[in-house]
């Protein structure tokens, strides 16, 4: 089975059109997407009918789930009124698909099992697991020739474990972190475990220009130009953290 994986859309119309273009100049069988298909960006509506029709396999990410009021923060994040703004923008059908979502799937294609969760399989909303994360091999890593999907630290990642399992982070389709701001997806051969990153560019000056236009949150446009690598820190009341 051929499958596109892709992560952290956030909404971004302009990258996912592209995306889902060479996605489908690829050929795939299935197109799995770990989560964070909203927040951040404000064409919430436009990559839900993007979406729709490629029936994706889809988690829950920690942003979907503070729209649906699945987790309520302790503190309002700066983005949320990117939350706020898809909430008010997402049709009866767009939310009968969010609320659909679970926090973690379990696929068996061709008899390869692949699991998806946007954290991690330990805190599968907040957890993360970055590329230059230390040697260590937690409970929940894949053995045997078992695939785990990641989302979340919109850093693309391809790692086997020691006991033989695939670690997958697709990295993010609408905001990049890892100092290339195209977006990005992953095309995964579940018989031979190739995985390919794919940088697909789009107009991200003309997704920025509307934003400006818009007023929108400056932090959330300048992301989308991140040329250096590093986390993207967020203003939560007084104190930075990262997201
Ligand atoms: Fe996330």
């Amino acid at each position: 089975v051929r499958c596109a994986l892709i992560s952290d859309i956030h909404s971004n119309r302009y990258a996912l059109q592209p995306v889902i273009t060479s996605i489908r100049r690829c050929g795939v069988d299935a197109v799995i997407n770990a989560g964070d298909t909203f927040g951040y960006y404000p064409w919430a509506q436009d990559v839900f009918e993007l979406l729709h029709p490629i029936a994706p396999y889809s988690v829950l990410g920690n942003h979907d789930s503070l729209l649906i009021g699945a987790t309520c923060p302790s503190v309002v994040p700066e983005y949320w009124d990117a939350i706020e703004h898809n909430r008010e923008h997402l049709t009866q059908s767009a939310w009968d698909w969010l609320e659909s979502l679970t926090t973690e799937l379990s696929l068996d294609l061709d008899g390869r099992c692949v699991r998806i969760v946007h954290g991690t399989p330990d805190d599968p909303l907040e957890g993360r697991l970055y590329p230059d994360h230390e040697a260590l091999d937690a409970e929940w890593f894949p053995s045997n020739g078992q695939v785990l999907v990641l989302g979340h630290t919109h850093y693309p990642m391809v790692e086997f474990t020691s006991a033989a399992g695939l670690l997958v982070n697709p990295g993010s389709v609408g905001q990049p972190r890892d100092g290339n701001p195209s977006a990005a997806w992953a095309l995964l051969d579940t018989t031979s475990l190739d995985v390919t990153v794919i940088r697909v560019e789009y107009d991200r000056r003309a997704a920025m220009q509307e934003l400006r236009a818009v007023g929108w949150n400056d932090r959330s446009i300048r992301a989308l130009d991140k040329t250096r690598p590093g986390r993207l820190s967020v203003a939560v009341g007084n104190q930075e953290v990262d997201r």
